[in-house]
């Protein structure tokens, strides 16, 4: 059985007091470990830290939104791997749709990011999903594949134990218009077979794919009790905690069977 993982990306938002206060709620309600259901915050970098302290002996877990793939050096503005270990970060959230297509980062850019995290133990959270454009042409699928062979490309079966794939289309993001659960179990179903295509069964069956796109807490538990999709990367709505914790739950009910 895989597990449910509920992720919040907060993106650009928070300042350090809002932030810690919204951490302090998330861990308060977080649940336990038996129900199956992981939760994890992604703040700001100049949020690490002090988010780091506020969500302490919690089960709330910590990701960056980004990182950089050299170790250390003349990168200025970019963070390593490494500082991310050293204030606490479990995971990374690489290759969201926003780096693509409003940063510029490229499938090569992000697959040295996946390289540098793996090979330091720190876990992926890998962001793949296609464009309106590519949808309404037919492309979907050839575009996961696209991101998928290029984002992993090097990366072998034992190193992708500590990679979750985010499906994410990107006409669904920040828009209100979620994909609906057919639409979602559909790509997700696909990106599980691409994987057992390309690595094996066990390590595909064993993969968390979570889905991401104006998730809230009245579509959660319909598009997380998809056969195919493992929990939920959460923009919008993981910036309050009321909202965020409403999609925990209905995560534990999905978990509870
Ligand atoms: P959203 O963002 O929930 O605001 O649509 C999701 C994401 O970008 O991860």
């Amino acid at each position: 059985m895989r597990r449910i993982l509920v992720a919040g990306n907060w993106k650009m938002n928070t300042t350090a007091a809002s932030g810690v206060e919204l951490a302090r709620g998330v861990a308060a309600g977080a649940p336990a470990a038996e129900t199956g259901v992981d939760v994890l915050v992604a703040p700001p970098f100049p949020y690490l830290v002090p988010v780091k302290q506020a969500i302490e002996g919690s089960v709330v877990q910590l990701a960056a939104q980004n990182a950089w793939f050299e170790e250390s050096g003349a990168f200025t503005g970019e963070v390593s791997v490494d500082m991310l270990l050293d204030v606490g970060c479990d995971a990374v959230i690489l290759g969201h749709s926003e780096r693509r297509h409003v940063l510029g980062e490229t499938d090569e850019d992000i697959n040295r990011k996946v390289k540098a995290s793996l090979a330091k133990g720190l876990k992926v959270i890998l962001c793949v999903g296609e464009l309106l454009d590519d949808r309404e042409a037919g492309r979907t699928e050839t575009i996961l594949d696209e991101q998928m062979a290029g984002d992993l490309d090097g990366i072998d079966a034992e190193a992708l134990g500590n990679v979750v794939i985010a499906y994410e289309p990107v006409w669904a993001i920040g828009t209100g218009k979620t994909a609906t659960p057919d639409q979602a179990e559909s790509a997700h179903a696909h990106l599980r077979k691409w994987l057992a295509d390309r690595y094996n069964t066990e390590s595909a069956d064993a993969m968390q794919i979570l889905y991401g796109g104006s998730v809230k807490p009245a579509n959660a538990k319909e598009l997380i009790g998809q056969a195919n999709v493992d929990g939920a990367l959460v923009g919008g709505a993981s910036l309050s905690a009321e909202n965020f914790l409403g999609i925990v739950t209905a995560a534990t009910e999905v978990a509870a069977g």
